[in-house]
């Protein structure tokens, strides 16, 4: 229901990204029911891509304060109904919940625009055929220690959002916490946590960072990236 399409190109090995207004649908229809035979690890993957969506919106040079508002919402929603759908693929609450987190992520994101997190995940889909939720999940935590100390505020929302006592803590300590609960997060939904356990090869790691600078999302990151060091460096803590 957001307005981008996401097309790979298999002779390019890259993935491009259409997006206008007229792609959004007029009506969103949220049945849980429809979702109930996803896989575990797809009800992870998925969730993980609606979780990235909202941090990307809150860490977007785009940000305002009604996607705020929504990304905070989806990730509340997301750290307390996730594990249950992927522990309990027939909780029906949960799967519903989840309907409304990811929409309400799509909405913020819609506004608010995605930043390097989904730019790296392109890159690294297009190259490796990684699925784009675990690409997302994987990368996501080394993204926010690469943009933590442009948006501390924004990563204590998180670790507020997340359920993360941060009682006392100065601002970037707090926003730390928040880094850490997703880190965390992630391998408590079994997620991969490494790029060089879903397939992506080493010697490639300079090209996926290159491909990364022309991606469309990168432009809106929390901080600005104009060469492919920063990108690349973020693979290799992530590699
Ligand atoms: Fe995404």
């Amino acid at each position: 229901m957001t307005f981008a399409a996401v097309i790979r190109d298999n002779r390019q090995h890259r993935k491009l990204i259409f997006a206008d207004h007229h792609i959004i649908p007029d009506v969103a229809i949220l049945d849980p029911l429809l979702t109930m035979s996803t896989p575990a690890s797809v009800t992870a993957s998925t969730g993980m891509d609606a979780m990235s969506h909202s941090i990307e919106a809150l860490h977007s040079q785009q940000s305002e304060p009604i996607a705020d508002g929504l990304a905070l919402g989806a990730i509340r929603l997301i750290a307390e109904y996730l594990p249950k759908a992927v522990e309990n693929g027939n909780d029906i609450v949960a799967r519903g919940q989840m309907l409304i987190a990811a929409n309400m992520a799509g909405v913020s994101f819609g506004n608010a625009q995605v930043g390097v997190v989904h730019a790296l995940a392109h890159s690294v889909g297009g190259r490796f055929g990684v699925t784009h939720g675990v690409a997302n999940s994987i990368l996501l935590p080394h993204c926010m220690r690469y943009n933590l100390d442009a948006v501390a505020d924004k990563y204590r929302l998180v670790a507020q959002a997340m359920g993360v006592n941060i009682h006392g803590l100065s601002e970037i300590d707090a926003a730390y916490k928040g880094l850490k609960a997703v880190s965390a997060f992630t391998k408590r939904l079994n997620m991969p946590q490494r790029l060089r356990e879903v397939g992506v090869e080493e010697a490639s790691l300079d090209q996926v960072a290159e491909d990364a600078l022309s991606d469309a999302s990168i432009v809106y990151n929390a901080k600005s990236i104009f060469d492919s060091e920063d990108t690349l460096k973020i693979l290799k803590e992530a590699y």
